[in-house]
Order: structure tokens, then sequence, then C-alpha cells
């Protein structure tokens, strides 16, 4: 057992901590306070190979491997949650999915781009009336000679406003043998007549980051843009969340760290009766706390990276990863508000962002909820991964 980073992945965390410092951080507070996201930043990532991170070399890609996924997005979140996002919805949920579930030929129409960021994908499951319970989507795909017809409506979908392809989740059949056998994936381009989608507002957290919602009307889909067989796209769907959930485990370390960076360095400067804060016994247990967490949460999602790289299903883990990283997250952004006092509350400093943004992946890429349910199933024998029709491919290193 090798617990050790390469050279390579040291070199790829340093680079996205320096990409979030320089090109994140700049004018965030006030973007935040705002409720302004930048648009300019996924060309800023693009230009510096970021999104195609994970990406094999021969579809346009970096060539790297899963763990270096994972440690871009510890980085950016530790920077900011609307970075470490968009690797979520455009690397995570659509790229490695089309990586996992297309064909050569649409792996070569899609995957080129979107490594170089020149296209920019995200991810479309959810509807107003259907999160937790996924099965329940309404939109509608009716085939029609060589196209389908798109009907229906998304929502909380990240970088709505901004995406250039989104992959879709809708019904296709609604006689098949069960709800999830009438479902198909689909990559829909935004330029298609009849798409439009519209900004939400007034979001407790991940304010510097764009979600809305997308709205389908009589949209002509091409047959060769559906992802997997007609029937395949719940399994679609769940195999792009084994990847979203891999992304946001993480970023959720990132924060830990942020919260650590900030603390540290609080407690050294803050004195009471003329003794730094960072002596006092309870400030030094939410510390202990955030080290632990922050630990615990890398050997969590390294594990599954690493199993990602080997080409082993890993849904029970990543779900078990997602949940404790954002569970450890929100605790040491809370008590991260704690040590800095009432200082802590306002948005002087960091904290009370860390806090907003860390409470928010505990409900998106399944809720606490639904994670604590798959973990108890799994256990108790009622839940099993067997391998899939089309796993995503192991790591290859390429010359
Ligand atoms: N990969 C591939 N296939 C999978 C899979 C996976 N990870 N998990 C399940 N499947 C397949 C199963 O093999 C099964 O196929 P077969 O019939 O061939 O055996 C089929 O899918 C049904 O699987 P389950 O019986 O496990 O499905 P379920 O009904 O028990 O699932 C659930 C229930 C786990 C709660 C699931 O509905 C779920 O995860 N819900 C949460 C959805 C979610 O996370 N939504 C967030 C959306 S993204 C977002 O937040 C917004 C954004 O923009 C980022």
């Amino acid at each position: 057992m090798d617990f050790s980073l390469t050279a390579e992945h040291e070199l790829i965390r340093e680079s996205a901590y320096e990409f979030g410092q320089r090109e994140v951080l700049p004018g965030l507070a006030e973007r935040d306070r705002g409720h302004v996201s930048d648009r300019s930043l996924l060309e800023k990532m693009g230009a510096a190979g970021i999104l195609g991170v994970a990406i094999p070399a021969a579809y346009g890609g970096s060539g790297t491997d899963y763990i270096s996924l994972g440690l871009v997005c510890e980085e950016l979140e530790r920077a900011d949650t609307s970075a470490r996002v968009v690797m979520s919805v455009h690397s995570g949920l659509h790229s490695l999915t089309i990586l996992q579930w297309g064909t050569e030929e649409q792996k070569m129409r899609w995957l080129p781009k979107l490594a170089s960021g020149e296209k920019v994908g995200a991810f479309a499951l959810t509807e107003p009336d259907a999160g937790s319970d996924a099965v329940n989507i309404k939109a509608r795909a009716r085939r029609d000679g060589d196209s389908y017809v798109l009907n229906g409506e998304k929502t909380w979908i990240s970088l709505a406003d901004y995406a250039d392809q989104f992959l879709v989740v809708a019904v296709t059949d609604l006689e098949a043998s069960s709800k999830a056998a009438g479902l198909s994936a689909f990559i829909v381009d935004r330029k298609l007549p009849g798409f439009s989608s519209r900004p939400i507002k007034g979001k407790l957290g991940v304010r510097a980051g764009n979600t809305g919602q997308l709205f389908f009307d009589n949209v002509s889909v091409p047959v060769e843009c559906r992802l997997g067989e007609e029937g395949d796209g719940f399994r679609v769907a769940m195999s792009a969340l084994d990847h979203g959930r891999y992304t946001v485990a993480s970023g959720s370390v990132g924060i830990v760290t942020a919260c650590l960076d900030a603390c540290v360095k609080y407690c050294h400067e803050r004195k009471v009766g003329g003794e730094e804060i960072g002596r006092k016994q309870l400030v030094q247990q939410m510390i202990a706390n955030m080290a632990a967490g922050r630990d615990m949460g890398r050997l969590l999602y390294y594990k599954v990276g690493w199993m990602k790289n080997v080409g082993l299903r890993h849904t029970r883990e990543v779900s078990l990863a997602k949940w404790q990283n954002c569970n450890f997250a929100f605790q040491a952004a809370h008590d991260a508000v704690e040590i800095h006092g009432a200082y802590g509350y306002t948005d002087e400093f960091p904290v009370e962002r860390y806090f907003r943004n860390s409470r928010g992946a505990m409900i998106y890429e399944g809720t606490r909820e639904i994670h604590t349910l798959m973990q108890a199933e799994y256990e108790l024998g009622y839940r099993l991964d067997r391998p899939l029709k089309h796993m995503l491919p192991e790591f290859r290193l390429e010359d």
C-alpha cells in the first residue's frame, strides 16, 4: 500500500493552488457579496489546462490521472467553491461521463473541445419536482425520425447560463418496465432552437457561481447526441454522479484547509489577556478537529481516486467520501466562525463565506440523508455494486 503522491501530483496541487490565489481570489469578496459570477474564469481555467485534467491525451486532455482531478478540486475550493463547482459540472459530471459512456466518435467529437475549454459542459438531471427522487423526472424526449423532440424544465443547474452543452436526462419510454429503464441521456447544445436558461438568484452560498434553470421547448436533438442506448439514462446519470461526488468530496477538503489557513493565522494574531487564543484549550480542540477532518477527508478521496485509476466501481466509496467530507467541511467552517468570534460573523474575514458555501454541498449531488441511506443499505446487504456495462476507463500512462 503506497499513500505517497508523485512529484507530478505535487506540481499539479501547487499549480492549482497558485491559480486559485492568482485568478480566483482577487475581487472574489465583492463578487460574492454582489452575487456576481465571472464568466472569464472559465476561459482562464481552459487556458491553464485545468479543464482537461484526467482526460486522456488521446482526447486532447492533460493525460493526468484521476487523483490529479481531486487535487485540483481541493486546491480550487480552498480559494472558492464557485471555482471547484466548474470542475464538478464540466469535468466530473459532463466530460468524464462522455469518456465513460461515449462512442469513439462521440469522444472524438466532444472531448478535445471540452478539455481545451473551447466548449464548457454541464449536467441537467434535477427538476422542480424531482431532486433526490431522480427517477421521477418529467422532461420528455420523443423520438421523431433521426431526432428526439425534447420538452421540459431543469433546475439548480450549475453554469446554466454559461455552458455550451448539457448532459440532459429525459424520459424516452413511458411504458418501460421500470421508471429508470424509461430514461435516456443526451448531449444538448445550447444553440439549438427552443433552448433557454434563466439564473437563480438569492442563494445562501456559492454566490460567485452561476446557477439557473433550463427550459426546453420542442428542442430537436439529433439521435447521434444520445449518450448510451435508449433506456441507459438513469445509469448514465448515476455514473455522472460518481464523478461529480468525487469532485465535491475532494473540494470539501479544500474548505477545511482554508478554515485552517484562516484560523491558525487568527489564533496567533488575536490575544486575550496577553495570550494568543491558540493557547486556549477549547480553541485547540476545534483546530485539532479541523486537522483530523482534512486528513481523514484526504484518505477518503484518495482511495476513490485510486479506485478510479485502476478501473474499479466506486459508487459506495464515493458516496461515503462525499457524505463525510461535506460534514467535515461544514463543521470546520462552523468552528472557524466560532474561533473568529464576532469578526467571523462579518465578511471582513472569509470564514462566513466558507460557512455558507459548505452548507450547499450537503444538499447537491445527493443530500446527506440520501448518502446516509445508501451507506446503511450497503451495510445491510440491500444495495450491491456490480460491474457496469460501461466502466470509466482506468488510468493509463500515455506516451
Ligand atoms: N453507475 C451506473 N449505474 C448505476 C449507478 C452508478 N453509480 N447506480 C445505480 N445504477 C444503475 C443500477 O445498476 C440499476 O441498473 P440495473 O437496473 O441495470 O441494475 C439502476 O441504475 C437503478 O439503480 P438503483 O436501484 O440503485 O437506483 P435507486 O432507485 O435505488 O437510486 C438513489 C436511488 C440512490 C436515491 C438515487 O436516486 C440518487 O442517487 N438520488 C440522488 C440524486 C442526486 O444526487 N441528485 C443531484 C443532482 S446533481 C446536482 O446536484 C446539481 C448540479 O448541477 C451539480
